[in-house]
């Protein structure tokens, strides 16, 4: 069964389906012609011929371009390389775009799809938990810029989201785990209908519990629970988009871990420390200052370290410059004037919007980069990544019309 996102007559459907069948799954919502895919140049050697016969069987002319891999190219060079090609390409505003990798691959070619001849359609198709259980679902598309992460984009939906969880079996550990930490945030926030009035909605501590208990399984990549765990993910993430697509509101909340996280990554320099890995070090964090204003104890924190611990998952980091992170908070996009809203933990299921100027995070980044005798407990990063890193020329963007991946 799939899963909507209910956006009124852009509406779009999320569907858990094997590779194979990408093609008849895109051309059960579009009418079948020219298309064109796009991934990068670790997932195509992969899964780009799978993923382009799996086009050609049903029918469908697709025309293949790579981008360079890594969170440190997902830039406006990348971007503006991509439109150039897709125009190359002689893609129309018919022509829809298929974008097949993880988190910086979705968002890119979302970014491209929604600038090129002022916005073309596109299919997500993720290939990392991350991306299928967050970056491939609601539409925010774009690239970092030198003055802090994902700062040049736009909304824009793409009209299917096709899940293959089989792709997984080729994630190495370290990126596995990250999207482990976007599951763990999901979980935090979860709200289900009310049930005695339905027009309402609750919160729950259903998932979050079941992680607890299947945190293990779900981190050994057992699949009835990665089934389960995306799913309700992705269940999570829709009913979210669809109360509040452009961010006015409750899909704010979505940004728990990434008010602190953001600042962790723009310090580290991207590339350095995965999206996931800060993800979960902001989360820690951000509980930790709800925790320092009283919205919630510390029994609360300890439950959400042990869950991170369990799924193997950096709770710190040390050694960072506290006046850094304090400026790369300015730089964040939820600032408004000198203030920016932050997630705060009520309790699972039950966050709040706070407005906190960056002063005010001076504590806990105090704690969390071990200046100072209050200390989160520090569990080393992940070991870097096994996934073989393919060099490529400086932005060069490979297109062909037919292109059978090497
Ligand atoms: N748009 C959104 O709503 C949203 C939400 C969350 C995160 N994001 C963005 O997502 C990005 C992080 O995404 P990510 O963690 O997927 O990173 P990523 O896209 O860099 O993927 C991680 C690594 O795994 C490789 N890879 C992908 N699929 C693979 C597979 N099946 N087998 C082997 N290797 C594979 C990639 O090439 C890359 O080297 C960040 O830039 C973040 O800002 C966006
Ligand atoms: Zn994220």
């Amino acid at each position: 069964m799939d899963v909507t996102v209910e956006l009124g007559d852009r509406s779009y459907p999320i569907s858990f389906r094997p590779l194979d069948s990408l093609g008849e799954t895109i051309a059960k919502h579009y009418k079948v012609g020219k298309c064109v895919l796009v991934t990068n140049d670790v997932v195509g050697p992969l899964y780009g011929e799978k993923a382009m016969s799996a086009l050609r069987k049903a029918g469908w002319n697709p025309s293949y371009a790579e981008i360079p891999d890594g969170e440190d190219r997902k830039s406006s060079d990348t971007y503006v390389a991509l439109v150039n090609s897709l125009l190359s390409l002689q893609v129309d505003r018919k022509t829809p775009v298929i974008a097949l990798g993880g988190g910086v691959t979705t968002d890119i070619v979302g970014f491209a799809a929604a600038t090129t001849l002022r916005g073309i359609p596109f299919v997500n198709v993720p290939t990392t938990l991350l991306a299928q259980v967050d970056a491939s679902v609601g539409g925010k598309t774009g690239v970092n810029t030198s003055h802090g992460k994902n700062l040049l984009g736009a909304f824009w939906q793409p009209f299917l989201v096709h899940i293959p969880i089989e792709t997984l079996g080729t994630l190495s550990d370290a990126e596995f785990r990250c999207g482990l930490g976007e599951v763990v945030k999901h979980a935090v926030l979860e709200e289900v209908e009310d049930p005695r009035d339905k027009t309402k909605l609750v919160a729950s501590t259903e998932f979050f519990e079941w992680l607890e208990k299947n945190g293990k399984r779900l981190a050994n990549r057992d699949s009835e629970c990665l089934v389960h765990a995306i799913r309700r993910c992705c269940e999570i993430k829709a009913m979210v988009v669809s109360a509040d697509e452009r961010e006015s509101g409750k899909r704010a909340l979505l940004n728990l871990g990434h008010t602190v996280g953001h600042a962790v990554e723009s310090v580290m320099g991207y590339g350095k420390l995965r999206h996931g890995e800060a993800v979960a070090i902001g989360t820690l964090a951000e509980a930790q200052l709800a925790c320092l204003k009283g919205f919630c104890d510390q029994a609360l924190i300890n439950r959400i370290a042990q869950l991170l611990r369990v799924v193997g998952l950096p709770t710190g980091i040390e050694g960072l410059e506290v006046d850094a992170l304090v400026e790369a908070s300015l730089m964040d996009k939820k600032r408004e004037d000198t203030q920016i809203s932050v997630t705060m933990i009520h309790g699972i299921g039950d966050v709040r919007l706070l407005k906190v100027t960056p002063d005010e995070l001076i504590p806990v980044y105090r704690m969390l980069s071990g200046n100072t005798s209050q200390k989160f407990s520090v569990v080393p990063p992940a070991a870097p990544n096994s996934t073989p890193q393919v060099n490529s020329n400086a932005y060069g963007i490979k297109t062909m019309q037919d292109h059978q991946p090497e």
